[in-house]
């Protein structure tokens, strides 16, 4: 069967074709970093309005580059949330109309979900349960997952998530949006051991995360500093260390209570080389299988949907919200 993915969540939109039998076969993205880059984050009226703008031009790109005719297209998944209300809405809006207009079954997908499933795309070796690492601009979550819409959440941030520690420490320092690949840049140049940076949560036993008192330290450093090119490195390279250490000691935890073997690690954040062969190390020492979706997969895109859509489909989990869109849906309600 073949399957349309919709994902509008955001400020990406993301057309994809996914077949249950080839795999892939379009995957077709519209990022709008360089227009919210002006505003120093994501506004989300403007969002919705590119999205209008995009889903039609993608969509046709998708089919072609896949050469599916619109009526080899068997279901239509899309994002429903969790995410931006009236981006949402124009995914959901665009997904549901052409499914009627076809007569083929829609089906809604939580974004966090297909996040946690992408790197099954491309490792078929890869089973339930495992625990489920979600960093990204939006979430930061410790997921078992137990089988396709069985999910345990384990522990969330308190506060800021990870990816907004480093667009926040990237935006005090006078870095563009979105702060992640500037840090992981700059960070290649900086010393290591001049600053050390609390750890979060350090001695607590749970899977919890909390960003927003390294960020009130890091902006404290900061303005005690020279504010050089060098303290810019320093600072981006301590805050990639200091992130590491505690994805580290969550997965401890979480690895402690429910004895997992396998680890999922997606969500934009995973882009970053540095965190994921330090977790890779840390996996390879704990006896852990770890996964990643390629580094195209990591950041929201709509072949995760489509695929999700897929497992969603197989496993008879036909999920419509039938219009309604969640800017936040537990991923315990899929
Ligand atoms: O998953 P995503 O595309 O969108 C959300 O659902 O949030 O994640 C975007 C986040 C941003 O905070 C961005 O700064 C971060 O992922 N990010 C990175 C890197 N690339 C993107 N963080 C650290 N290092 C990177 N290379
Ligand atoms: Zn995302």
């Amino acid at each position: 069967m073949r399957i349309l993915g919709i994902e509008t969540s955001c400020d990406e939109t993301g057309i994809a074709v996914y077949d249950s039998e080839k795999g892939l076969l379009a995957n077709e993205l519209f990022s709008q970093i360089k227009l919210h880059q002006q505003y120093g984050g994501v506004v989300p009226e403007l969002a919705s309005r590119e999205h209008i703008k995009w889903t039609n031009p993608l969509l046709e790109s998708a089919l072609q580059n896949s050469n599916t005719p619109l009526d080899d297209i068997d279901l239509i998944a899309y994002t429903a949330g969790p995410g931006l209300k009236g981006c949402l809405l124009v995914g959901t809006t665009f997904a549901r109309s052409l499914a009627y207009s076809l007569d083929k079954p829609s089906l809604s997908v939580n974004h966090i979900e297909a996040h946690l499933l992408a790197p099954m795309m491309e490792a078929p070796e890869l089973r339930f349960p495992f625990l489920g690492l979600l960093i990204s601009g939006g979430h930061t979550m410790m997921v078992h997952a137990k089988e396709i819409g069985n999910y345990e959440l384990l522990g969330t941030t308190l506060d800021d998530a990870v990816g907004e520690a480093f667009d926040k420490t990237a935006k005090l320092m006078g870095l563009p949006y979105p702060g992640g690949p500037e840090i992981e840049s700059l960070a290649k140049k900086g010393i290591v051991g001049k600053f050390d940076f609390p750890r979060p949560l350090k001695n607590k036993k749970n899977c919890d995360f909390s960003f927003s008192g390294l960020k009130t330290h890091i902006l404290q450093t900061w303005n005690k500093a020279e504010q050089t090119d060098q303290i810019k490195a320093d600072i981006a390279l301590e805050l990639q260390h200091t992130v590491v250490d505690c994805l580290q000691s969550r997965l401890q935890n979480a690895i402690e209570q429910t004895k997992a073997t396998s680890v999922v690690v997606s969500g934009g954040v995973t882009a970053n080389q540095f965190i994921r062969t330090s977790l890779e190390d840390f996996g390879s020492k704990a006896g852990l299988a770890i996964y990643y979706p390629s580094k195209n997969f990591c950041t929201d895109n709509g072949a995760m949907i489509a695929y999700a859509g897929y497992l969603k489909y197989a496993a008879n989990q036909l999920c419509d919200l039938e219009g309604e869109v969640r800017a936040r849906w537990p991923l315990s309600e899929t």
